[in-house]
């Protein structure tokens, strides 16, 4: 896949087939990534790849405490509120989803099905975590963005697809403490990644992005 073709055909996947992913291609993905810049090169990620078993074990832990509405606290804070422009993006997204699933705004059932998704890692046969030390600061997060993109493009680049997943680390002490992972590292994101179930209602949602136009200004 030519670079720039991947850039402009990469979207995220909402649905994926429990086909595993091998463990050669995993491999190799990550090794491309570890390529990845960052800030006077302190390689700041620490990557965690669940799979299998020990997925499934993991979701149902995450799964119960988001459908119980335990309380959250993400090592990252989530926005509260956001400027108007961008909070219209954000509904936007929320409303567009819905309508590719067949759903009214109205119906908070399954709104909330569609939220709890998110801890079933949309199907995906892996996930990866990505932890940072607690003691860095935001130029490690932006280089964790860094890593996160090259990841899933290199992840594209062999067909495997994937998704970002800001909610999953709603709990990040229940999956810590499943993964045997100290309080000292901060989980940044989580990542669901896997081959796209072409039936997934959810996968024909796509989001609407700017123009260059709307966000660029040129000087000469
Ligand atoms: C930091 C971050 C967190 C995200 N968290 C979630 C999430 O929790 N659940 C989800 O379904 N998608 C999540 N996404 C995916 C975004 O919704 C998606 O990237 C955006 O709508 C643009 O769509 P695209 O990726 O298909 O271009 C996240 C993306 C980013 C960058």
């Amino acid at each position: 896949m030519e670079l720039l073709d991947g850039i402009e055909t990469r979207r995220s996947f909402r649905g994926f087939k429990p086909t595993p992913i091998a463990e050669e291609t995993l491999r190799r993905i990550l090794k491309a990534v570890s390529n990845s810049p960052s800030y006077q090169n302190t390689q700041p990620w620490e990557v965690v790849v669940v799979s299998g078993k020990k997925k499934d074990e993991l979701s149902k832990i995450i799964y119960q405490l988001a459908s119980s509405k335990a309380a959250t606290n993400p090592d990252l804070s989530h926005p509260k509120s956001w400027p108007p422009e961008h909070e219209a993006r954000s509904r936007e997204h929320g409303a567009r989803r819905l309508k590719a699933i067949g759903v009214e705004r109205e119906d908070e059932q399954a709104r909330e099905n569609l939220r709890l998704m998110n801890f079933e890692f949309y199907g995906a046969p892996s996930v990866i975590f990505l932890f940072m030390d607690r003691t860095l600061g935001h130029w490690s997060v932006y280089d964790m963005g860094l890593f996160s993109q090259n990841l899933i493009l290199a992840a594209h680049s062999f067909g495997v697809e994937s998704c970002l997943q800001a909610s999953v680390t709603n709990y990040p002490d229940a999956i810590r403490e499943f993964l045997g992972i100290p309080g000292s590292k901060q989980l940044v994101i989580a990542i669901s990644i896997g081959y796209p179930d072409p039936e997934a209602k959810l996968n024909t949602y796509r989001s609407i992005k700017m123009k260059p136009e709307e966000f660029v200004r040129w000087y000469s």
